[in-house]
């Protein structure tokens, strides 16, 4: 039995679709856990490019089985889009997509108070997805949440909306906007049912029949470390948890049966939304990077902010969750730098201090450090090989590996499937 763990180590958009991608040939299921569809994970392979928010990126492969563990949150809409999608392009999704129904549905509500949340913070929004994912995780943890397994009996699915519009609509109504009809919503969220229907199975029976019969897993993590409610930014982080550790809650493995925790780090740095990033770059090196790594989100098309590579953060990282390896992305993307910075640490009123010594101001504050290190000035685009790197790539590389702690395991070229190197 091999349990393998995908997690993203800065603030999302690490690259952790073409990862999977690449780690499912050799799992019989690849298992969401965590977030909704608030995630985007390109994938580009044979079958053609890809934006997944919510079917496990795994889905790819003629044997893998997909699965949307009991931890995710589930938009009947997307889901049924991206199923769609996949089928007209030639994959095979029935059989193969499996969908727990302890999941909870992000309802019509949902996504109009998080934008209603958004628009009463003015300047200090979050910046979030506008899925209302804030708002179904707290229904969720506060016992108002709707299940996919309350369709499965009308009559109580109707008293838990009946219930949750009570005080919605008063809230909706108070803030002037349109109250939602019970009944219109019942017409197209049984539609929806209807339609995923077929993939609803309780994901850890699965998943223990699996564990027994060594069977490899792969657990593909939403979001990235800095985006976790606890251990985050907060509150500029998203709803559900983000840690190795939420596998258990997330989908029932316990955490002794993971063998590997793949930590995924971008070669640089990338956020989305608002929130403190030390060494964020505002001028022409930032720009650089937006537009030589496409930096534009999978979900919402937001420009995403750029800065160097922060090892601080990765080393943070790396250590609450347990990593045993991490796998760096868009390393093709440094390509043409001549000079490129890696943040070693930060400074408070010039002391030496960690990620782990304050909250999101104190964050505002600090003062990175920074080694500078030479560039390579040459295409390190579509490289197998380790050795066929670059001297100053390779060095950039091991001081990635010092500096966070961890050893590199995968060093991804391109954004193609088989563009990587494997250590
Ligand atoms: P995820 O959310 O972690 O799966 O990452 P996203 O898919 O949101 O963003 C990563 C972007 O980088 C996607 O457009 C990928 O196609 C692309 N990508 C991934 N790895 C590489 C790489 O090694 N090189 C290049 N140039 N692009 C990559
Ligand atoms: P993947 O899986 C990047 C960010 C949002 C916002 C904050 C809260 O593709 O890496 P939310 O809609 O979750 O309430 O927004 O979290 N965010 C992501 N940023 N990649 C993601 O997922 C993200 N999922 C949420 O931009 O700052
Ligand atoms: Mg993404």
């Amino acid at each position: 039995m091999a349990v393998s763990l995908v997690i993203g180590s800065q603030w999302g958009d690490e690259g952790k679709g073409k990862i999977i991608d690449v780690l499912a040939e050799k799992s019989d299921y690849v298992v969401r856990y965590n977030g909704g569809n608030n995630a985007g994970h390109t994938i580009i392979n044979n079958y053609g490019k890809f934006a997944m928010h919510l079917v496990p990126s795994g889905i790819f492969y003629k044997k893998t089985k997909a699965l949307i563990a009991n931890g995710v949150l589930l938009d009947f809409e997307t889901l049924i889009n991206e199923i769609e999608v996949l089928e007209k392009a030639g994959i095979k999704v029935k059989d193969k997509l499996f969908i727990s129904p302890r999941c909870n549905v992000i309802m019509p509500y949902h996504k109009i108070l998080d934008r209603l949340y958004e628009e009463a913070k003015g300047k200090s929004k979050t910046g979030t997805t506008g899925r209302g994912i804030g708002p179904a995780y707290s229904d969720k943890v506060s016992y108002n949440g709707i299940r996919l397994s309350d369709f499965f009996d009308k009559k109580t699915f109707s008293e838990k909306l009946k219930t949750q519009l009570l005080l919605k609509n008063k809230i909706l109504k108070a803030l002037g906007e349109k109250e939602l009809n019970q009944r219109d919503i019942e017409k197209i969220y049984f539609s929806y049912f209807n339609k995923i229907k077929p993939h609803i199975k309780e994901t850890y029976t699965i998943l223990s029949k699996a564990l027994k019969s060594d069977k490899n897993i792969l657990l593909e993590g939403a979001q990235g470390v800095f985006l976790d409610n606890d251990w985050g930014t907060y509150p500029f982080v998203t709803a559900t948890t983000v840690l190795s550790g939420g596998i258990n809650a997330g989908s029932g493995i316990a955490p002794r049966n993971v063998k590997n925790i793949t930590g995924v780090v971008k070669a640089y740095t990338t956020r989305v939304g608002a929130g403190p990033f030390p060494t964020e770059l505002n001028g022409k090196t930032g720009e650089k990077l937006v537009e030589q790594g496409k930096e534009f989100g999978a979900t919402t098309g937001r420009k995403r902010r750029c800065g160097w590579f922060d090892a601080e953060l990765v080393r943070f990282a790396a250590e609450i969750n347990g990593f045993t390896e991490i796998a760096v992305t868009k390393l093709d993307i440094l390509d043409n730098f001549k000079k490129i910075k890696l943040c070693t640490g930060y400074l408070l009123d010039n002391k030496k201090t960690g990620y782990e010594d304050g909250d999101s101001n104190f964050l505002l504050k600090v003062k990175p450090v920074y080694k500078t290190m030479e560039g390579w000035l040459s295409p390190t685009k579509g490289i197998k090989k380790y050795k066929d790197l670059p001297q100053n790539a390779k060095k950039y590389l091991a001081e990635i590996e010092r500096q966070t702690g961890v050893k590199i395991k995968y060093i991804s070229t391109g954004e193609k499937r088989d563009e990587i190197i494997n250590l």
